[in-house]
């Protein structure tokens, strides 16, 4: 009888170590620039127009025109252009906290990013 308890011990065992072994990190998909194509032109082009260089048709302009974003994305790190896009700005940048999820912003970065090589 007791030795009904090892296959179940084994058992167990294999279960935790297999959810042990996933890595957080790893599950994390990598930046698609195709789907963060799809994300800005949804989110971002209205102002920033569908190249990334302004003029978007639906630019409220309020403070200021939404400026050239390759030249923002060319001088700064993923991490400053991350930034804007969470808390956005006074001068009529809308926050994007409560709107994008984190793999959503990467996606959208590696896309301005790829814009931003033509
Ligand atoms: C309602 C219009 C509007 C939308 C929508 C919008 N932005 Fe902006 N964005 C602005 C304006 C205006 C500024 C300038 C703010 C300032 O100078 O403080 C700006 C600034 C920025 C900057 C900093 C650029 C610089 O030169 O300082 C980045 C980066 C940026 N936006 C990215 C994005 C991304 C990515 C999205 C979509 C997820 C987005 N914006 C959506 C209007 C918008």
């Amino acid at each position: 009888m007791k030795y009904l308890f090892l296959p179940l011990f084994i058992f167990v065992l294999m279960l935790t170590s297999c959810s042990t072994e996933l890595d957080p990190e790893a599950k994390a998909a990598l930046p698609s620039p195709a789907r963060g194509k799809v994300l800005y032109n949804y989110y971002c082009a209205g102002c920033h127009g569908t190249t990334g260089v302004g003029h978007g048709p639906e630019d409220p302009e309020i403070f200021k025109q939404a400026p050239n974003l390759t030249i923002f994305v060319q001088d700064n790190s993923s991490r400053e252009i991350r930034k804007k896009i969470l808390s956005g700005s006074f001068f009529g940048m809308p926050e994007h906290r409560s709107r994008m999820v984190e793999q959503e912003m990467y996606d959208v970065i590696s896309y301005l990013q790829l814009l931003s090589e033509e």
